[in-house]
């Protein structure tokens, strides 16, 4: 199916090209089946909330340094915390990393639960961040959607309605292509493509492993997706 070799495409490009970032695992671990560690995708996710991969680089390396386990971060001083968080901005989300550390330490025996639902009941994680932790740290196939998405979702499929009103559409359709097989780093390859190829800007189409499949590039609509309803 067309599905199925989107997918494919998808991870064989991410098996060459996957971005090197310190939460993930190298390629030859990855070709092993070792997923990463829970506290290393729920502690970058949360920290990549509102802020950029390059911004983040550095704070994910002095937590984990200062702090190697969930249970070493939920018994730091509080204000160690704030200190260590000082510059990411959003400071609900330090407060929220520390009170869930404590809930998982407390309630979980320091291992992160491993489904969308369990996951969503902790502090500071939505559905977005629900999602990336069950896909990436468990190997679930849940839709992830973020902005990355959204933009690939209607490019691949032309899809003109603006959004928001078009985020139901879109999801449905990534929720189509989500594979069975590795769909952890499926989810991750869709989200580096949105930000090395498919980008909000001159998207680089002539070298996209998903030129063939997609509509928007055919329409030569790809730069105008997705739509916006105006403010
Ligand atoms: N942005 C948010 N989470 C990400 C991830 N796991 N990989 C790449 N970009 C991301």
């Amino acid at each position: 199916s067309i599905d199925l070799e989107v997918s494919h495409a998808l991870l064989e490009w991410y098996d060459r090209h996957a971005r090197d970032l310190p939460w993930r695992v190298g390629p030859v671990e990855r070709a092993a089946g070792v997923r990463p560690d829970p506290y290393h995708v729920w502690l970058s996710e949360i920290m990549l909330q509102q802020t950029t991969v390059a911004a983040v680089r550095d704070y994910f390396h002095r937590f984990l340094a200062r702090w190697p386990t969930v249970e070493a971060l939920a018994a730091a001083p509080d204000q160690q915390v704030m200190g260590e968080w000082a510059g990411l901005g959003y400071y609900a989300r330090a407060r929220n990393l520390l009170k869930c550390a404590r809930v998982v330490v407390e309630e979980f025996n320091g291992r992160f639960p491993g489904t969308h639902d369990a996951l969503l009941k902790l502090p500071g994680i939505g559905p977005y961040t629900a999602a990336a932790i069950a896909a990436i740290a468990f190997d679930r196939p849940e839709t992830v959607m973020d902005g990355n998405v959204e933009r690939v979702m209607a490019r691949l499929f032309d899809i003109h309605e603006p959004l928001p009103g078009s985020k139901p559409v879109l999801k449905e359709r990534a929720a189509a292509l989500t594979p069975a097989v590795r769909p952890g780093d499926y989810a991750q390859a869709v989200m580096d493509l949105g930000a090395t190829i498919c980008t909000p800007k001159s998207p680089a189409c002539g070298i996209c492993p998903l030129r063939e499949a997609c509509r928007a590039r055919v329409s030569g609509t790809a730069a105008d997706l997705p739509k916006k309803s105006p403010k």
